[in-house]
Formats: C-alpha cells, structure tokens, sequence
C-alpha cells in the first residue's frame, strides 16, 4: 500500500463530523501551532518540507508565504482557492466533502503563521452542497473553540468564512477569484503587483489551493523534514489525482510521488488498468489545461526511461515530448478515443470559459472551435490544421492570464502527436453522423 498523508482517515465511518475527526488527532495542528510554535517557525516548516502548491502551477508553497508582505496596521488574508472546475479535476471536492475539517484545520494553521486574521474559502458555485457541508463544519469548529476570539488562550482572534462563486473557470485564476470575491466581475488583473503585495481589498494576501492548506497539517504535526522525505526529488509529499476516462476503478488517489505512471494506469492499488481490456491511446495528465501525450510518452520518456507521477519526469523533455502535472486531473483514453473529437470538446469549454479581456484569448478560442467543428463537420481543409498551430501559437503567452496558455496547449499537443488524426478527419468525413448525432444529444441535455 502506497504513503497515505492527506486520506489516512477518509475511509473512517462520520469522519465529516467534528467529534469523529478529534478523535483521530484532528486540530492537533492547531494546537502545536499555537502552543508552541511562531508563526515565522511554521513559515520555515514549510519551507523545508518542499510543499509545492497543489492548483497547477507547483509554486513553492514556504516561498510564496515568505513573500507575503507586512505593513504595520494593515490587514492579511489567506484565501483558499475551492474553485476547481480545471476539466478532469474533482479531488478537493472530494477532500472537502469527506474531511472537511481538515481543510478547516489546514486554514487556522495557516492563517495564524500568515498573520491572517480573517480567512475566506472561495468555492465554485456548482459546489454548493460542499459549502453547505464545510458550513457546518466551521459552526462546529466555533461552538469547539478552535474558531474566533482568544483561540486557545493564545491572543490569536481568527474569523473563517466561505465563499460561493457564480460557476465560472475564470475565477479559479488568483486575481480573477480575489475580483470576484470584492463582489466585482471575475476579470484577472494585471500582475505586478501580487497578491502577496496587494492582493483582497488591496491588501497583502495569499492564495493556495485546498489541498496544499490540508497539506500544512501533517507538516506542523511531524515537521516539514518528515514531509520531506516522501516523495522525490524536489516533488516532495503525496498528491491526490482525480482520475477519470477509460479506466477500471476512476477515483481520487492519494498516490506518494515518484510512483510510475505505469503502476499508476495499471496497478490494482489506483487505476486498475484500461477498461475491457483496450490498448491504452492517450493521457491527459494534469487537467485539461495541460498537453496531451500518446501511451508510448506518457508510460516512458524520450530517454526511454519509466515515467514518473512527479512534477520533474512528466515535465521530462519540455512540450515536444512531455507534459504538466499540472492540478493532477489524470484523463485516460483508450484506442476508442477521437483526439479531435476530444479537442474540440476542450476548446469549446475555454471559448465559453474566456473572460474576454484579451483579444488572443477571447477570439482566438472562438476560431480554435470553429476551425475544429468544420473539420468535425468534414468541412476542413488541410491548411485547417496549419491554420489551428497558427492561432494557438497567437494565443500562448499573449494575455494576462494564462488561461489563454491552458486553451492552446491542449491544441498545440493534439496537433504535434496525433497530426494525421486531423488529416484523416479531413481526407475522410466519416464523422458527419456522429457529430450531428452529439448535437442532437447536446441540446436534448444528455450528452455527456
Ligand atoms: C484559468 C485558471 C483557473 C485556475 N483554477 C484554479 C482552481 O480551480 N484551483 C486552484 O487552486 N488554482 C487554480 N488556478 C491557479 C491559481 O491561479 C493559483 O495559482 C493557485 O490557486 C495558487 O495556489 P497554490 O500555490 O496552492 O497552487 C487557476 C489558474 C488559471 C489561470
């Protein structure tokens, strides 16, 4: 059985209650910290234990908090970012919605090494039973003390509240989320400056992920050189991959890093291999956002060399022939899978999804639909898929966030591994029926 941190206890009858999740050690944390600890002690914990965060961009955790800045008389935040709507990403769902005081405990913890004294969980909107559930269990956490003034008889005054978002994928970018969260239209903003600099209400603030705040909680309980030690290289700890596709047994796992994807795909432990039996065809290993590799990249690097669930060996090779962990969201398919098919259902998702600030981005994934649907349609040209390489090319890098970047990735890897996919579509306009047929379903509400 593979390093279980974050989901030891998730199969524990009434772990969402207050009482159950104490008696498993819950806000043990909490009580170190506040004991015996100084927040400037916790910031090096962290540090040291080599947490990276866990929405996407793996950015050192305990260097991100040492950036926060500290103006005398003025207010800190952390925000946690519960937006998770990345395509293939469901694990802080889960993690929420079956330890909910964790992540409550992971936001004290961390809020008191932050100087935070008012915290807020921002929660995209179509979670709203989960809002419901991390409620409860921060009125629980109040009627307990761990919430409020003098917490523990320690000084330390902290007010925790959730937020829910409108369902939008833009809000799940940093900045967007903090507009949204002053109640402003979610439009990322122009970076410098950060929000550790000026961030909610203009104040210094941090944002991380739901599960890299669950994570500060083993960290404070057995020091961040035990955390250290899990893992590989500088891809530290355990990480939870929400795996979906062509698989036997989809779900959450909470895998140690620096296991082989192989092992991954194939063990009984995690995924339990293709469905039915298929030959494997392509991974999307971190969320949409990320490019897309073909089975002989995904379980070996160019080198040849095995694979690793790590930030480092999927990243093996740079874009040619590698890839992102990116938020973890592992996306199996199987020799049945239509790469354009599945393309065009990205593209259609970050051309809804695009805030429309910035030219590139907003027009840009409209023509990326467009140009896929006609080849689809069996309207291409061969010069369509050039034309689709062109545009993606215009998009990455040209706009203030790097949601344009997550709309032209997957287009760019589509295009550089499974080029003749295109060409066939266009040579061969098989798939007329099949993509009419999906109209049909879509706007009776049931494709899926
Ligand atoms: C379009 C877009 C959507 C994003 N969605 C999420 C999200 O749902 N959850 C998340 O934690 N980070 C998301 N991010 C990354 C955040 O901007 C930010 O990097 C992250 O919350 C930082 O937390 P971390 O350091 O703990 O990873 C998104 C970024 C972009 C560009």
């Amino acid at each position: 059985m593979g390093k279980k941190i974050l989901l030891k206890n998730d199969h524990i009858p009434g772990i969402q209650s207050y009482d159950v999740y104490r008696q498993h050690g819950g806000y043990a944390s909490v009580e170190k910290a506040l004991k015996t600890m100084t927040p400037e002690v916790i910031v090096e914990e962290v540090k040291k234990s080599g947490l990276r965060g866990r929405g996407g961009a793996g950015f050192p955790t305990g260097l991100k908090w040492s950036f926060l800045a500290k103006p005398e008389g003025v207010a800190r935040y952390l925000v946690c970012n519960a937006d998770e709507s990345e395509p293939g990403t469901f694990k802080d769902r889960y993690l929420m919605e079956r330890i909910p005081h964790l992540l409550i405990e992971g936001m004290i913890a961390s809020s008191f090494a932050l100087g935070a004294k008012t915290s807020y969980i921002y929660i995209r909107g179509e979670y709203f039973y989960v809002a419901r559930i991390l409620e409860q269990a921060i009125e629980e956490a109040y009627a307990k003390g761990w919430l409020g003034k003098n917490i523990l008889g320690s000084g330390f005054d902290f007010d925790l509240h959730v937020h829910v978002g409108a369902g939008a994928y833009i809000c799940g970018e940093e900045t967007a989320l903090l507009e949204s969260l002053e109640g402003k239209r979610g439009n990322p903003r122009i970076k410098p400056p950060f929000p550790a600099i000026a961030g909610l209400y203009a104040c210094p603030t941090i944002v991380n992920n739901v599960e890299t705040i669950a994570a500060v909680v083993p960290i404070i309980n057995d020091g961040g050189d035990a955390y250290a030690q899990i893992g590989i290289g500088k891809s530290t700890g355990t990480k939870l991959i929400s795996a979906s596709g062509h698989i036997n047994k989809p779900g959450v796992y909470e895998i140690e890093m620096g296991i082989t994807v192989e092992d991954f795909i194939y063990s009984d432990e995690y995924c339990g291999g293709i469905k039915g039996g298929r030959k494997l065809k392509a991974v999307v290993a971190g969320g949409s956002s990320v490019p897309i590799l073909p089975a002989e990249l995904i379980l070996k690097t160019a080198a040849g060399e095995p694979r690793l669930m790590s930030y480092e060996s999927l990243a093996d090779g740079g874009f040619a022939t590698g890839t992102m962990l990116g938020s973890g969201g592992f996306i199996v398919m199987d020799e049945s899978t239509s790469i354009v098919k599945n393309l065009w259902n990205f593209s259609r998702f970050y051309h809804h999804e695009s805030c429309g600030q910035c030219s590139p981005c907003r027009e840009g994934t409209g023509w990326m639909e467009k140009i896929l649907h006609r080849i689809l349609e069996g309207h291409g040209k061969m010069s369509d898929v050039d034309l689709l390489w062109d545009i993606q090319g215009k998009i990455e890098g040209k706009t203030i966030c790097p949601l344009g970047d997550a709309a032209a990735w997957p287009v760019a890897s589509a295009i550089r591994h499974f080029r003749k996919e295109f060409e066939d579509y266009v040579q061969k306009p098989s798939s007329i029926k099949d993509v009419k047929h999906y109209y049909r379903l879509h706007e009776a509400g049931t494709a899926s």
